[in-house]
């Protein structure tokens, strides 16, 4: 379990490890685990804990606690985020400091209340609100979509500390903490995690990075993974970069499909066709080549996302319609999609397809390509003439409809 680790002399890391952790909110991989950090500030006449840990983890958080100072003089227990993997153990630690206030976004105190159903002393702090501890003080950043509704940066001036909450983060544990003592490379974990976790809240990740633009950072402290001292400003700009909206030539499409005996890869081919001719430039995805969500995460950047599948015991094959469900809404809104596939017998896929992004609230262009069997000349001119159409949907030119 380890006992709490230094990270200036006012502050003391006081989270867990769970480097067994194979999954993240059910979806995400964590090949590394991950950390939930809580952060100990003592100022000369209060102490703030900055997040707390998951449930099942406040034994190590209150040993670690009691090794550094008496639980009861803590006077704030501040929120970043209220997302019960660190808000989990807010309650225990209020049993042993009865008289502590927590300190969010009145949008972080809401969610609170509904996680613990209990009583508690609170306070919304106020955007760019100041907390002196004494020698030290805490600002308050408000950050909303990082990526909860809730979510807030606290700025410890005096040490150039920025506690980040999710953002910058990585689920990556390792005890030595410090990304400049770890072992094995972290910056893919806070690639792979900005891509999952922060990627489709991508304006609000602009608005964040401007919100603490100019801030003389030192050092990240974040939520999960090692303490970034080696290079803050790296991330900081790295998530700058990868939240930037794309700027190209010509517009993106993707072509996902699957095709058991090649007929709705021929169609896939004519639609790409279409679409290079149309101004396009296309990425052409076999599914059973390149996994659903690898294409979730191609067709995120492109500009018009289309599918391809056969129609399968009435419906569209597994690794498409996955693909789909991996393709996130706030991403997927307002993309031009279109969708096309061989059949039998009887087609429902296409049309099944079309619903689906519908619900995403993409711009679907029906009623898309249906060919039975083998394609004919005609069906791949009519996908031809579908692929040039998608793209001049992006314009407005060919209005879905
Ligand atoms: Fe690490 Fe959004 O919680």
């Amino acid at each position: 379990m380890g006992g709490p680790m230094k990270v200036t002399d006012r502050v003391h890391w006081v989270g867990a490890l769970d480097p067994d952790l194979i999954t993240f909110d059910i979806i995400m991989k964590t090949d590394r685990g991950t950390t939930y950090n809580s952060y100990l500030v003592k100022g000369d006449n209060h102490v703030a804990l900055v997040d707390t840990v998951r449930a099942g983890f406040e034994g190590e958080l209150l040993a670690k606690l009691g090794a550094c100072v008496d639980p009861a003089r803590i006077d704030y227990v501040i929120v970043n985020h209220s997302e019960p993997d660190h808000s989990g153990a807010v309650a225990a630690v209020l049993d042993r400091a009865p008289q502590a206030t927590v300190l969010g976004t009145a949008k972080a105190l809401q969610f609170l209340q509904e996680i613990l159903n209990r009583d508690f002393s609170r306070r919304a702090v106020k955007p760019g609100e100041v907390l002196d501890l004494g020698g030290v003080s805490l600002r308050f950043i408000p950050a909303p979509f990082l990526h909860w509704p809730d979510t807030m940066f606290t700025w410890l001036d005096e040490e150039r500390m920025l506690f980040s909450g999710d953002v910058f983060g990585a689920h990556f544990a390792d005890e030595a903490m410090f990304d400049d003592a770890v072992t094995g490379e972290l910056w893919p974990a806070v690639g792979h995690y900005y891509e999952a976790i922060m990627g489709p809240f991508a304006p609000h990740v602009q608005r964040g990075m401007k919100a603490i633009e100019g801030l003389p950072v030192a050092m990240i402290c974040p939520a999960h993974g090692p303490i970034q001292r080696r290079n803050p400003a790296r991330s900081i700009e790295a998530y700058r970069s990868w939240s930037a909206p794309a700027s190209r030539q010509k517009p993106l499409a993707v072509v996902c499909y699957v095709s058991a005996y090649g007929y709705t890869r021929a169609l896939a081919a004519a639609v790409t066709e279409g679409m290079r001719v149309g101004g396009a430039e296309v990425e052409m995805l076999d599914l059973e080549e390149t996994t659903p969500r690898d294409a979730a995460a191609a067709a995120a950047r492109a500009d018009v996302v289309v599918v391809g599948s056969p129609t399968i015991n009435s419906s569209a094959a597994p690794p498409v319609a996955e693909m789909l469900a991996h393709l996130d809404p706030f991403r997927a809104k307002g993309k031009v999609f279109g969708a096309f596939g061989s059949f039998g017998w009887s087609g429902e896929a296409v049309d099944l397809l079309m619903a689906r992004a519908g619900e995403l609230k993409m711009r679907p262009v029906t009623p898309g390509i249906r060919a039975s069997f083998s394609p004919t000349a005609e069906d791949l001119d009519r996908a031809r003439a579908y692929g040039t159409d998608l793209v001049k949907a992006l314009t407005g030119d060919q209005p879905a409809h």
